[in-house]
């Protein structure tokens, strides 16, 4: 942890949620040389040149993975493609009872080729950090349930409601393979972990409680007890005020926030020493110009008193200029050596 922590001195980290991806010609190049993007993520060359591509055209901190929180399904049996300008569809859901049975180390191997990414990454990764990532159990369970991306969600909301033992026993596999997962990402050689918890803000509390806490508590104690110097990085999106309950209870070391979060949120991330990530809007960056000058100000000047890594609130658009992202970059190194000076 003491390099990590290290990293904030006088220093706002970046990076940037899909910093590799379509709004970059050298991306979609190679995605169209693969076939598709799932061709692009099985083919560890490739899929670790694209982890790098950001790395060459912007001065950032972290260098992330590129895989897909849904390559966890496929490991599971379930059928996944991903259609042009749709989005990821699901084949149907395996038997629960089977999958209970199932050796998780074996479905783990199935995707294998993430881990040569990694040990590809591993070498040319020089002073960056590299971040491995997974999808929060109770997202990728909605994606396995509502085959695809959902604007209601109602297929997952009824499923948990009306069958609470099978949900149960559904998230109980998730979470165990999605552990099984990272472990292996860590013992490959990435050196923080990311928990995207892309659908948290569609439950009640209760329910938030159920399906995002408690398996976030158990992943992230499993991985401390057994990698205590890897950070983890949480991301329970949408969570509004229950993000509270989710930081008093989980015991990650970076805290990713959309642009709602509650105000004390910063002074409890400062008491138990968790470093907050965020939160500029993905349009904005789109946009660029006086807005999103403005906006970055206001983000560097709202959380100054934290730890904190400059991100997005959700992934880079595909219509993004590439200059506004280096200007984004410029607008923080600038801040950070004002900092320094004053
Ligand atoms: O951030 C990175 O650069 C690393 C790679 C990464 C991707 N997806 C690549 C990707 C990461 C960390 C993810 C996470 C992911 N995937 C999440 C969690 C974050 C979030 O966005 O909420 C989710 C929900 C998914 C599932 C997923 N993957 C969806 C719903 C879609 C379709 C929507 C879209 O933007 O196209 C994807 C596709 C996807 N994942 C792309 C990329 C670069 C675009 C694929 C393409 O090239 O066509």
């Amino acid at each position: 942890m003491e390099k990590f922590e290290n990293l904030f001195l006088n220093k706002t980290p970046i990076w940037f949620m899909r910093q590799a991806g379509r709004y970059l010609p050298e991306y979609r190049k190679l995605r169209d040389q693969k076939g598709s993007f799932l061709n692009l993520c099985f083919d560890p060359k490739a899929a670790a040149d694209v982890s790098l591509q950001p790395l060459r055209r912007f001065d950032i901190d972290f260098i992330i993975l590129f895989s897909d929180i849904l390559v966890i399904p496929l490991a599971l049996g379930q059928k996944l493609e991903f259609i042009e300008n749709e989005g990821p569809i699901l084949g149907d859901l395996p038997c629960i009872n089977k999958l209970i049975d199932c050796d998780l180390n074996v479905c783990i191997q199935t995707i294998s080729q993430v881990f040569e990414t990694i040990e590809i990454l591993e070498g040319k990764k020089q002073q960056k950090k590299l971040i491995g990532f997974c999808g929060g159990p109770f997202t990728v369970m909605n994606y396995m349930i509502e085959r695809g991306t959902s604007k209601t969600h109602q297929k997952i909301l009824k499923f948990i409601r009306e069958y609470p033992k099978r949900s149960e026993r559904l998230l109980k596999v998730i979470q165990e393979i999605s552990l099984l997962y990272l472990l292996r990402q860590i013992k490959s050689g990435v050196d923080l972990i990311k928990i995207f918890d892309s659908w948290a803000g569609i439950l009640s509390k209760k329910e938030y409680e159920k399906y995002v806490i408690k398996p976030s508590v158990y992943i992230n104690e499993k991985l401390k007890q057994r990698y205590p110097s890897i950070p983890r990085i949480c991301f329970p999106r949408g969570s509004g005020k229950n993000i509270i309950s989710f930081i008093d209870q989980v015991d990650c070391n970076v805290l990713a926030v959309d642009e709602k979060y509650p105000q004390q949120l910063k002074e409890i991330a400062r008491k138990k020493n968790i470093i907050l990530q965020g939160n500029l809007n993905p349009t904005i960056l789109a946009e660029g110009g006086e807005r999103m000058k403005r906006k970055i100000k206001q983000i560097l000047f709202d959380f100054k008193k934290n730890k904190h890594i400059f991100n997005l609130s959700h992934g880079v658009l595909p219509n993004t200029p590439i200059v506004n992202v280096s200007t984004a970059i410029e607008i923080v190194r600038e801040y950070e050596s004002n900092k320094r000076t004053s």
